[in-house]
């Protein structure tokens, strides 16, 4: 039997999102930059997308671009902001996903200077640092700061950042990948002024997604050509895609108090069962507190078996993602593990991430797998 729980690296495809795009195909052949009905249909199609999306967040059609991913949106934010709006100091933290960590340290080069704010073994951000960092340069300056960790799970308090900013006169970019379709949001009224999503992390397709960017915000092109998306990024869109993530985001709003509470209920049994089965041996990761409903992760001790827990789990048809899989210091594979704990390597993290697809019995069985494999001893 298959079992996964690996929904913060991409979702199932629902299937009203699979009919949508098949009506889509079946249906549209214009390119939405032809003038002709074929065109202008398409076009039309792509606009109202536009609108119900942005309405979902509280914003103008014109402030969502449309983009081909989560890293994409990021990209573009990095560079845009160091290019067109004259940045030159990046403040952001050692637990981004790489679609932020590595783009600032390629872009930033040794002329833009790049602080990181500390963060605490729960992954939250330190705001005292934060504000203490932004009150001590005059520098045009770019905060990048996650709304939610991928791995962790801990979840920022946006506003008060967005105050911060707004304060300190920063422009804010915050990753809200895996919070768009989770939990409700308005990117105004946090004070964002870019954020990026992905369809594929909320049962839409994969190769779409979007970048919030505030209409105070000019910037040039990122991508040169056709001038689509208000001259920011040519290319001819991506209608099926577009059409996937409309109604990926439309199921998600429709029903996401029940969802929410459905998976809230299934984190929270895995976590008794855990506890049940493994009391103080274990550890938990991240926030208790501001937590991602989605997402658990926890840790066991580092030996030669657990190294392998990941790959264990995969040959029992149990899907779950970790650190490397190597059995000398595991957690090494994991940079925001290693950026929260001085003691990293001493354990093994395994991120268990669940969806509205998931039941108790998935997690019954995994338990069952997991006491089979798991190795509570340290072999020093
Ligand atoms: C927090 C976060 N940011 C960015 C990304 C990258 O998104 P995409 O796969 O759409 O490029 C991911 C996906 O793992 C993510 O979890």
């Amino acid at each position: 039997m298959a079992i996964y729980f690996d929904s913060a690296a991409t979702t199932q495809l629902d299937k009203k999102v699979i009919e949508a795009m098949t009506t889509c195909m079946n249906d549209e052949v214009g390119n939405p930059s032809s003038t002709h009905s074929f065109g202008r249909k398409a076009k039309n199609k792509v606009e109202n997308c536009r609108r119900d999306i942005a309405a979902h967040f509280g914003a103008q059609p014109s402030e969502i671009i449309f983009t081909s991913c989560g890293t994409e949106s990021d990209n573009m934010t990095i560079k845009c902001a160091i290019e067109d709006l004259g940045v030159t100091r990046i403040i952001s933290s050692e637990v981004e996903h790489k679609a932020v960590l590595s783009t600032v340290k390629v872009l930033c080069g040794d002329t833009i200077q790049i602080d990181y704010v500390k963060v605490n073994e729960s992954g939250e951000v330190d705001l005292a640092h934060l504000e203490e960092l932004l009150s001590t340069s005059d520098k045009k300056t770019l905060v990048t700061l996650m709304h939610a960790n991928n791995e962790i799970g801990t979840i920022l308090p946006i506003k008060k950042v967005g105050d911060l900013c707004e304060t300190y006169k920063a422009y804010f970019h915050s990753d809200t990948v895996q919070t768009v379709g989770h939990f409700p949001i308005n990117f105004e009224e946090m004070g964002v002024h870019f954020a990026a999503c992905s369809a594929h992390k909320i049962h839409g397709p994969q190769g779409v997604g979007f970048l919030y960017l505030n209409k105070k915000i000019a910037l040039k092109a990122m991508l040169i050509g056709g001038g689509q998306e208000r001259g920011l990024r040519a290319g001819t869109e991506n209608l099926i895609g577009i059409t996937g993530m409309h109604k990926a985001l439309e199921l998600c709003y429709a029903t996401l108090d029940k969802d929410k509470a459905y998976i809230l209920e299934l984190r929270n049994y895995m976590k008794e069962q855990l506890i049940a089965q493994y009391g103080d041996q274990i550890r938990f990761n991240g926030s208790e507190k501001n937590f991602l409903y989605t997402v658990l992760s926890v840790s066991f001790p580092n030996n030669e078996n657990n190294g392998m827990l990941v790959f264990k789990l995969d040959m029992k048809g149990v899907a779950v993602s970790g650190g490397s899989a190597c059995n000398s210091g595991a957690s090494l594979g994991s940079h925001v593990i290693r950026g929260i704990y001085d003691n990293a390597e001493d354990y093994v993290p395994l991120r268990f991430s669940f969806s509205k697809h998931n039941t108790k019995e998935d997690i019954d069985i995994c338990m069952a797998e997991l006491k089979e494999l798991v190795e509570i001893t340290v072999i020093v």
